[in-house]
């Protein structure tokens, strides 16, 4: 049996969602922001950030396999589906629910700065530093997180726990 305990409630999550959209509206003004979500853990995220961006932004996903099944990653990244938009000359944010290894958007990044976009930046909402295999700029971070795996807010364990509003760590019992 799992027992989840809560790391950042929500009403934090909410305020720092308010500032986070404040300092990329703040960058972006004038601009036509594309907006790439990485699936499937960060639409909760992306939905919450472009509407208090509040700006004229688009967005598009994109899907890559890092984590199998549990906890445990293969290490390498595929694209599973890439992004319907032409990004060419787009201003481009990338937006991750989690880094943790670094591998997933050191991959995307590359790949997506081959199509020539006008700027190419990263927000992610959590970042867990202690797991990171390569390094990666991150230029908007939510929250700094423990070297634990946590689920909520987009993060799932094998599908569960997507729904959970608060960001929890999964304590395992015996
Ligand atoms: P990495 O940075 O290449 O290790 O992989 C990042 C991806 O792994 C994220 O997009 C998540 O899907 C997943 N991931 C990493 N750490 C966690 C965690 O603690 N909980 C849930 N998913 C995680």
């Amino acid at each position: 049996m799992d027992k989840l305990k809560v790391i950042i409630p929500k009403e934090e999550i909410a305020q720092r969602l308010t500032e986070l959209a404040a300092e990329i509206r703040k960058d972006y003004k004038g601009e036509n922001p594309l907006l790439i979500g990485v699936l499937k853990g960060s639409f909760v995220f992306m939905s919450d950030l472009i509407r208090a961006m509040n700006i004229p932004a688009e967005m598009d996903f994109v899907r890559l396999s890092s984590y199998g099944a549990g906890k445990e990653s293969s290490g390498k990244i595929k694209l599973i589906k890439d992004v319907e938009i032409p990004i060419k000359d787009r201003h481009v944010l990338v937006v991750e629910d989690i880094v943790d290894r670094g591998l997933t958007v050191r991959f995307l990044l590359d790949y997506l700065s081959f199509r020539k976009p006008a700027s190419l930046k990263l927000c992610a909402m959590f970042d867990k530093p202690s797991g990171r295999k390569v390094e990666v700029p991150i230029d908007y971070v939510g929250f700094t997180v423990p070297d634990a795996f946590v689920v909520g807010y987009g993060l799932d364990l094998d599908e569960k726990f997507r729904y959970l509003p608060d960001l929890c760590i999964l304590e395992e019992q015996n």
